[in-house]
């Protein structure tokens, strides 16, 4: 028998539980020994559960308990997190976390000390909820050089824009039901400002080029300015709007950005609607990848850190290599990205000193493609072609009518 320990029991920390007692006896046949959680640690107490028994308040019971050899971090954000678990490996215990966080701040680090204890740092979960895509970008994709990973790699935000388009929910409604189905952050800001999906895009960076990725580099937009008139342009262009996390290999330079874009049916992930989230991988020997699946809530999630437990407790003195050194990749400055857009503009000549806007759009952006809507007046839409980011950035200081711009991918 293998003891084990959960660190939070909220959303996933329940999930676990859950996931050990549903799928006990299969579990233990894979893992080749029974999984027994001995502690569980949280700030409150839970008298109505079963787990009461198990719920302590004192880390150090289980840093100093030596039959503890795995250990669960599911409680999110960077501290105590980081203290403990970093605490955990120095003793000898592996860690399995779902802590996005955690992850990409410290992640090249904790790896190196659980290589240095021949143990193992696992985060299946922190990336993709439910997916696998960090074994498979660890272990199956390894004889690639990956050129591009783009993700929908937020779960609420997908939910959110999807519920606004299917069935023209305002933001606020839709928010409130990924809150309530248990999706989004703590902070529902991590999610809809884009941080979330910016340290998750950080995290596969760094395995599939091997070095850190600092979140703290990637430009990042989310999708709070998003609202139920572009979704209405997307339409007529049979299009949908989807928070793309994304980096590039062009050479020896990486790219890497979080935004909406606007992209059609040909896109891969097209089709990756509500919850799910989908990673587009691109290898230069395998080609087009894609992972699909639930990309946050309870089961899913859980599911990922149990499989991690199960991987740590069959490798309990043979630590699994991870390629993710702590050398910092300088990623490309995004200025020097071209992208095409679509624009929403006013059409009021007294904003362009009374000049027709068509004419305000011709003289800045060259030949467009003019987008009207029904029953949507006062403005004009259209999609340029590829534009450098530094030149539409200074083109948007010097035209005050523009009401909204997406980056477009098709
Ligand atoms: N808030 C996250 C999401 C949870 O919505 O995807 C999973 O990381």
């Amino acid at each position: 028998m293998i003891n084990i320990a959960v660190l939070g029991y909220g959303t996933v920390g329940s999930g676990i539980v859950e996931v050990l007692n549903t799928n006990g006896d299969s579990i233990n046949k894979r893992t080749g020994k029974e999984i027994n959680i001995k502690y569980v640690l949280d700030l409150k107490t839970f008298p109505d559960d079963p787990i009461n028994k198990k719920i302590i308040h004192d880390f150090n019971i289980i840093l100093d308990d030596p039959s503890i050899k795995v250990i669960a971090e599911v409680m999110g954000g960077v501290e105590p997190a980081y203290t403990f678990v970093k605490e955990a490996l120095l003793r000898g215990k592996s860690v399995c976390t779902s802590n996005k966080e955690l992850v990409a701040k410290h992640g090249a680090e904790l790896l190196k000390i659980a290589k240095d204890k021949n143990i193992n740092f696992l985060f299946e979960a922190s990336v993709g909820g439910g997916i696998p895509i960090i074994r498979p970008l660890n272990q199956s994709l390894t004889a690639d050089e990956i050129t591009e990973i783009t993700g929908i790699l937020n779960g609420t935000t997908n939910y959110i824009l999807s519920k606004m388009s299917e069935e023209g929910l305002d933001f606020n409604t839709a928010l409130k039901q990924a809150q309530d189905k248990g999706f989004a952050e703590r902070n529902p800001e991590a999610d809809i400002e884009g941080h979330d999906a910016c340290r998750k895009i950080a995290i596969l960076s760094s395995l599939a080029y091997g070095m850190q990725v600092d979140f703290e580099d990637i430009y990042t937009e989310g999708i709070t300015k998003i609202t139920d008139i572009d979704i209405k342009y997307a339409k007529v262009l049979n299009t949908r709007i989807k928070l793309f996390a994304s980096s590039i290999k062009d050479g020896d330079e990486v790219h890497a950005m979080v935004a909406p874009f606007m992209i059609n049916s040909d896109h891969p992930l097209y089709s990756v609607n509500e919850v799910f989230n989908g990673i587009f991988v691109k290898g230069n020997v395998i080609g087009d990848v894609m992972f699909y699946g639930s990309g946050a809530g309870k089961l899913p999630t859980a599911s990922a850190v149990v499989a991690d437990i199960i991987d740590a407790v069959k490798n309990l003195d043979r630590n699994i290599w991870t390629n993710w050194s702590s050398k910092k990749l300088e990623l490309t400055d995004i200025k020097r990205i071209k992208n095409r857009f679509f624009i929403r503009m006013s059409n009021d000549a007294a904003i362009y000193d009374n000049k027709n806007v068509e004419e305000v759009i011709k003289n800045k952006f060259g030949v467009v493609e003019l987008v009207s809507v029904d029953g949507i007046d006062g403005e004009i839409g259209f999609i340029t072609s590829d534009i450098l980011e530094a030149e539409i950035s200074e083109m948007l200081k010097e035209l005050p009518g523009v009401l909204n711009l997406i980056r477009v991918r098709f």
